[in-house]
């Protein structure tokens, strides 16, 4: 039953000249049961109608007739509040999720339409920092949802890999590089020798104009040059996928920077004669000066391309290859400017699909000072990072629980989970403190208490050791107010997974199942489950099964697994 439709027609009885469609946008879900399950505001009313909020609601409910899936209607301070008949109301929810199971909350609405996720993009030859946790958590939730939605998420990893940056690389190498050490070491290794190069370049610039030619035989194809530019992104990929590993997270697409090198002069060309270019010291831009924007670069004066210019050519290659329905960009806040200016450039080359193209920024991490230390200085490097969340988890596993099964698998899990938890919860705008203590706590607003939640219930499942197709359920059962908290927060979870995709913001999902796991831990104190009376056992193993199914699928859907044991 969809209570909100089923609500609007109640409410149209009273309010006749209002679309049903209109109504149920406006329903709203009170933050307090004692204001009823469902409430509609008459405040935007008042206008249409000449009268005041007050009088409207009073109007309606001496209007309405009072369906019996309803037990109450009330006109309160300008509202009508709704209170739904709680037996009606649990059958009608968990009966649902009984009978869909794992595809609770899932929809086809998505159908046939693609859409293309650009994330953790990451730069080769450079650390895999904790700033590239959020792109890719952040980028690979939003996958896992739109796929709930019936949508083809694309997933595309825009690896920085290619730049001048390259050829001061290649010159390092060449001086001082060793190729043990930078198999041995990796991206560390490399990074050590492009520090090198910048220093010794400050005594001697002569280097600066070695790596430019050396660039420069990249870009004509150069054989040596391209070999090394291989190998280095060769050796940053395997730490890369490393991490990805750890993270559970994959790609469709690794197309980086350097994939559009002979797209981009079709589209300067395509600039040019489309009179956008304006040459401004031997560069080309598209002056954006009447938008209140620094112009465009699009090529430096020695003709090489820039980070925009890759970004719009890389625009309309997705555009052309996956017909997407959006497409999607995942960085830190700090690339604003740069994703407003060359979304304006595609509007102005006259693509009417520029909307479809949105940027979601995201705040900065910082760790919380002293709590973790990195022998590299001020980044945190991630792997270390995730490494370190293991550990400590199998430290508390370890004190807590010592002869669990499958120790270094739940460590691994819960670890790993409670980082892209913490990054998870909050809006993605906000800045996240990373601190191990708030991370690891399995009692706060973290993923371990999600994970530690779903496992209790588990655990009561396993031990009733009962078919769910087979429960004799008796949903009047479920009426006391710790059932009902937990049976709306089910009924929830499907607008919730809508509003995730609506607002590109997997934090809706991450706090209602916070929300769910707290309900449900009130529920399971207030209630004794494995009791001799059947009808009321099976009731309540139905709500356990159904806060499992939430739980499970909830954190699939951040990137988490969830854990039968821990
Ligand atoms: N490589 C860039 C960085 O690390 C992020 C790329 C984001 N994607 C894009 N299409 N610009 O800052």
């Amino acid at each position: 039953m969809d209570f909100k439709l089923e609500i609007a027609k109640v409410i149209s009885q009273s309010l006749s000249n209002i679309e049903l469609d209109e109504i149920i946008s406006m329903i709203e879900i009170p933050p307090n049961p004692d204001m009823g399950d469902y409430a509609f505001p008459c405040f935007r009313l008042a206008k249409v109608f000449r009268k005041s909020p007050v009088q409207i609601a009073e109007e309606a409910v001496a209007n309405i007739n009072k369906p019996d899936f309803i037990d109450e209607i009330k006109s309160v301070s300008g509202y009508i509040n709704f209170f739904i008949n709680k037996s009606v109301f649990a059958s009608s929810i968990l009966s649902e999720l009984l009978k869909s199971k794992e595809s609770y909350g899932k929809s086809d609405i998505g159908k046939g339409k693609n859409v293309v996720i650009d994330y953790s993009s990451p730069n080769i030859a450079k650390p895999f920092h904790v700033g590239h946790l959020r792109s890719t958590v952040i980028g690979g939730s939003l996958y896992r949802i739109f796929k709930a939605l019936g949508y083809n998420s694309i997933g595309i990893n825009h690896l920085g890999d290619w730049g001048t940056q390259f050829g001061k690389l290649i010159v390092a190498y060449k001086k001082w590089g060793s190729k043990e050490a930078i198999e041995q070491n990796g991206i560390k290794e490399l990074m050590e020798i492009y520090v090198r190069f910048h220093n010794e370049a400050k005594q001697d610039p002569s280097l600066e104009d070695e790596a430019r030619e050396w660039f420069a035989k990249m870009e004509a194809g150069d054989e040596e040059a391209l070999s090394l530019w291989n190998w280095f992104k060769d050796i940053s990929l395997k730490e890369f996928n490393r991490v990805y590993k750890l993270l559970d997270i994959s790609f469709d697409s690794y197309a980086g920077e350097s994939f559009y090198n002979d797209k981009m002069d079709a589209v300067i060309k395509e600039l040019d004669e489309k009179k956008l270019l304006k040459e401004s010291e031997g560069a080309k831009i598209v002056d954006l000066e009447d938008v209140n924007m620094p112009p465009c670069l699009i090529t430096k004066k020695d003709g090489s391309s820039l980070y925009a210019t890759r970004d719009i050519t890389a625009a309309i290659y997705r555009k052309n290859t996956y017909d997407f329905e959006k497409c999607i960009y995942i960085t830190a806040l700090a690339q604003n400017l740069h994703f407003a200016q060359w979304f304006e450039v595609i509007k102005r080359m006259g693509y009417d699909w520029h909307d479809k193209l949105v940027h979601v920024p995201f705040g900065m991490v910082s760790m919380e000072t002293g709590k973790l230390s990195t022998r590299e200085g001020n980044v945190v490097l991630l792997e270390e990072l995730l490494n370190e969340a293991i550990t400590k988890t199998q430290e508390i596993i370890d004190e807590k629980n010592p002869d669990l099964e499958d120790k270094e698998l739940v460590a691994e899990k819960v670890g790993i989970g409670a980082v892209i938890f913490n990054d998870l919860i909050n809006n993605r705008i906000k800045d996240v403190v990373f601190s191990w203590d708030k991370v690891l706590n399995f009692d706060g607003e973290t993923g371990p208490y999600v994970q530690y939640t779903h496992a209790r219930a588990s655990s009561v499942l396993r031990k009733a050791d009962t078919d769910i197709d087979e429960l004799d359920i008796d949903y009047s059962l479920l009426t006391d107010s710790s059932s009902v908290e937990v049976i709306k927060l089910i009924g929830q979870y499907p607008d919730k997974i809508l509003e995730a995709a609506n607002k590109l913001e997997p934090s809706f999902i991450a706090r209602h199942i916070v929300d769910l796991s707290q309900a449900f831990n009130k529920f399971y104190h207030d209630n004794p489950i494995l009791v001799e009376d059947k009808k009321l056992k099976d009731s309540r193993l139905a709500l356990v099964y159904s806060v499992k199914t939430v739980l499970k699928s909830g954190l699939y859907l951040l990137g988490i697994t969830a854990l039968e044991k821990m």
